[in-house]
């Protein structure tokens, strides 16, 4: 496996996708890595949906702008942040995102590609994915084997980001 500082440089969004299915153990390794994430008071206050019917796909594609991404992606994973789990607003926001990240790796380690939608709370996306009364939609990530990668590597000079103080 990359060297991990290697994979979080390399890790580009993909945003098409080639119809070879992404295994079952694969998601699960990908699941995996975004349980691990760090959350505030160690709440874990992320759900996972892993759409991969045919139905729920069209469903959703008609919903998300970019409908593209998800309708070619041969899985769509939907996080969810269960309010009932969480205890802030701002901290269970900051767990779920490092979850999301950790996810993104994975994928990357792996081989495949994907990329953060960020639809978040709608109403509608949720019912399609099922979410409980008390979950709330924080992203939408298509994951499959990449067809094209973006090339938006592009990234602020350290110095005009950073103080040291
Ligand atoms: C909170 C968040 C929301 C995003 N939403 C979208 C989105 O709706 N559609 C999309 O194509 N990319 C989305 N992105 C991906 C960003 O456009 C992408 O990460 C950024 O341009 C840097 O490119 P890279 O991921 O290839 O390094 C989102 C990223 C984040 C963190």
């Amino acid at each position: 496996m990359a060297d991990l500082l290697q994979l979080i440089q390399t890790r580009r969004s993909v945003r098409a996708f080639t119809d070879e299915p992404v295994p079952r153990e694969q998601i699960e390794k990908i699941l995996n890595a975004g349980r691990f994430a760090p959350s505030g008071k160690n709440t874990q206050p992320w759900r996972f949906v892993v759409v991969e019917s045919a139905g729920k796909k069209e469903e959703l594609a008609k919903l998300a702008p970019q409908a593209g991404m998800i309708a070619t992606a041969p899985v769509t994973l939907t996080i969810l942040l269960d309010r009932d789990a969480g205890y802030d607003e701002l901290k269970d926001a900051q767990g779920i995102g490092a979850a999301i990240e950790n996810i993104l790796l994975a994928v990357h380690a792996l081989g495949l590609g994907a990329c953060w939608m960020g639809r978040t709370r709608d109403k509608k996306i949720e019912r399609i994915v099922e979410a409980k009364e008390h979950e709330e939609l924080m992203a939408l990530i298509p994951i499959g084997h990449p067809a094209e990668s973006s090339n938006d590597a592009s990234r602020h000079p350290l110095e005009t980001i950073t103080r040291f103080i």
